[in-house]
């Protein structure tokens, strides 16, 4: 003992802590003792080995923080982040949008927040071009977890939206050049849209009471329909869709809960602590579970296309095209059949339909901005006939108003979580392989300086002085379908259906609000910001 006292005064104790003084004011005062007790021997020793046990979890500590900053200064600075829980507690898990407003006005457009994980966001127009455009490759991965792969794909790395490598690149493409094949951009999926857009327009025409109306079922089966009938080659009637309101209402409900659980990023801190059964069924098989139940419907209808499916056809929907191509493509298989039409299906309708709502309560706000719509819609296409694509060039008031829904809308609450995949820099910050990365499209569409008074609802905004041009350096910054190699895969789709769906409402109904009831702008708290379910009126016109 007296050699363990020497060894401490002979050490620099300047710089320990309080503890070890304490341990050596003990070591001290046993070692003038000259009281000869095994008792007080006993208590020596334990009080003894309880400093020393508690300096070296002081000195362990101390070393922890030192690794946890040394990890931290790797990454571009953001608002201090605390041990274990990082900044998780200065965020809104339910309300991603509003963590870049609060934090990237102190930044330059690059800030890292810890949940506890590092993810760094990207808060500028510049800055997302520069690393979704510009480096591409070194951008295009996404998170590999356990909790991505077990919450948000059907199977392990399959499918497009979450999937990585050369699986991603060969299911993305595929579908791709299927939808293509399908007319995706040209007029056979415009068809398909005015088909939809008929049907909705029939389904308004029967509302008997049109002073009150709620347009969220009409709009969701319209755009439902079209995928719906894209992948699997059949639509739902208005009044039997059943199965579709299930699958909307299990999802809503799903994405829901994700929103208010953050402790789904124990599964990205600690993914060791998941095999605790309590946590693991809390922090993952939960959620897990409730999107295979919502997946049930993808496998239900994969199944029933395959029982008709003839080898030799033309395909006459997706299942059956990709089906088709599986013999000479290793990539191709059942799981990321699956996989890809639940991708399509769950990305192919909410976010669409969630923008139509949004504008029927800007429009049912905005009475000028319609009537200056409606007068174009007159002008350009008539009464008689809907509009079509190629009218498009011609209507620049209708595009306006798309670009603006889009801009103030602004559905996507955090973009989906890229990946680096290398080291690589973005306006000179430097950020390690495989760091998460945000890049927040709504906070350049919500606060981009390019949009003189951003809050309010003005299509004007993208029109040249003479208002017979779009403005390109607003138009280019409404980045709803995000940037680069990762960006909308159903971009083109869904440009048509914003297109053609908004033009024939407004071209066939005026969107009015009911007397004494005011329109209520606050989004519901989840990753796609949808507006509450509430009533409208419509007049014919
Ligand atoms: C207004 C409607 C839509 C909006 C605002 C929208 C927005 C987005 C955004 C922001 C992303 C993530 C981009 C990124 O990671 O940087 C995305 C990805 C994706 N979207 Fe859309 N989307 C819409 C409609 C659609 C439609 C109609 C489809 C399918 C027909 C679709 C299919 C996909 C797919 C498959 C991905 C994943 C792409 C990949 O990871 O490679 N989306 N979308």
């Amino acid at each position: 003992m007296y050699l363990v006292y020497r060894w401490l005064i002979a050490t620099d104790y300047s710089s320990l802590t309080i503890l070890s003084r304490g341990a050596l004011i003990y070591v001290h005062f046993f070692s003038k003792c000259t009281v000869s007790s095994s008792l007080l021997t006993i208590a020596f020793l334990l009080i003894s080995s309880a400093m020393l046990f508690l300096l070296g979890l002081a000195t362990s500590l101390l070393y922890a923080l030192y690794r946890y900053y040394s990890m931290v200064a790797r990454y571009p600075r953001g608002p201090f982040p605390w041990p274990l829980v990082g900044n998780m507690f200065q965020q809104d898990f339910a309300r991603q949008h509003l963590t870049s407003i609060k934090f990237a006005p102190s930044f330059d457009g690059v800030f890292t927040l810890y949940a506890p994980v590092p993810i760094v966001f990207l808060t500028d127009y510049e800055a997302i071009r520069e690393a979704f455009v510009e480096r591409g490759d070194d951008f295009a991965g996404r998170p590999e977890n356990i909790v991505m792969q077990e919450i948000f794909m059907y199977a392990p790395n399959s499918g497009v939206i979450n999937s990585n490598g050369e699986n991603w690149r060969e299911q993305r493409r595929v579908a791709l050049s299927i939808l293509r094949d399908f007319g995706m951009g040209k007029n056979l999926m415009e068809e398909q849209v005015l088909s939809s857009v008929r049907e909705y327009l029939e389904a308004l025409d029967n509302i008997k009471n049109k002073d009150k109306v709620d347009l969220h079922w009409p709009i969701q089966l319209m755009v439902g329909n079209i995928i719906n009938e894209t992948l699997f080659g059949y639509r739902y009637k208005y009044d039997d869709c059943e199965k579709l309101i299930n699958y909307v209402e299990d999802f809503q409900k799903w994405i829901g809960d994700l929103a208010k659980s953050p402790e789904i990023a124990v599964g990205f801190a600690a993914p060791a602590l998941l095999k605790i059964p309590f946590v693991g069924y809390h922090c993952l098989y939960k959620h897990r579970d409730n999107m295979r139940k919502i997946c049930q419907y993808i496998v239900d209808n994969v199944q029933r296309c395959m029982e008709g499916y003839k080898p030799d056809d033309e395909p006459s929907c997706f299942v059956h095209a990709y089906t088709q191509r599986m013999p000479n493509n290793a990539f191709l298989d059942d799981v990321n059949l699956i996989s890809t039409c639940n991708d399509f299906f769950m990305a192919g309708q909410e976010t669409t339909t969630t923008t139509l709502r949004w504008a029927v309560l800007y429009l049912a706000l905005n009475q000028d901005a319609q009537e200056k719509l409606r007068r174009e819609i007159h002008a350009v296409v008539g009464r008689d006939r809907l509009t079509r694509m190629a009218d498009k060039n011609k209507m620049i008031y209708a595009q306006a108003t798309v670009l603006e829904v889009q801009r103030m809308a602004n559905i996507v609450g955090g973009n989906l979580t890229h990946r680096t995949t290398r080291d690589t820099v973005v306006k000179g910050h430097h950020i390690p392989k495989d760091t998460f990365i945000n890049g927040d499209i709504h906070y350049v569409m919500a606060r981009d300086p390019h949009f003189v008074d951003p809050e309010r609802f003005n299509p004007d905004r993208f029109l040249n002085e003479d208002g017979t041009a779009l403005r390109k350096d607003l138009v280019d910054r409404v980045v709803a379908f995000s940037l680069g190699k990762r960006a909308c895969a159903g971009e083109g789709l869904a440009r048509v259906e914003l297109f053609l769906g908004l033009t024939a409402t407004v071209q066939n109904y005026r969107i009015l609000p009911r007397d004494g009831e005011p329109i209520d702008l606050e989004p519901l708290p989840m990753n796609i910001l949808q507006p509450r379910d509430q009533y409208i009126k419509l007049e014919k016109v």
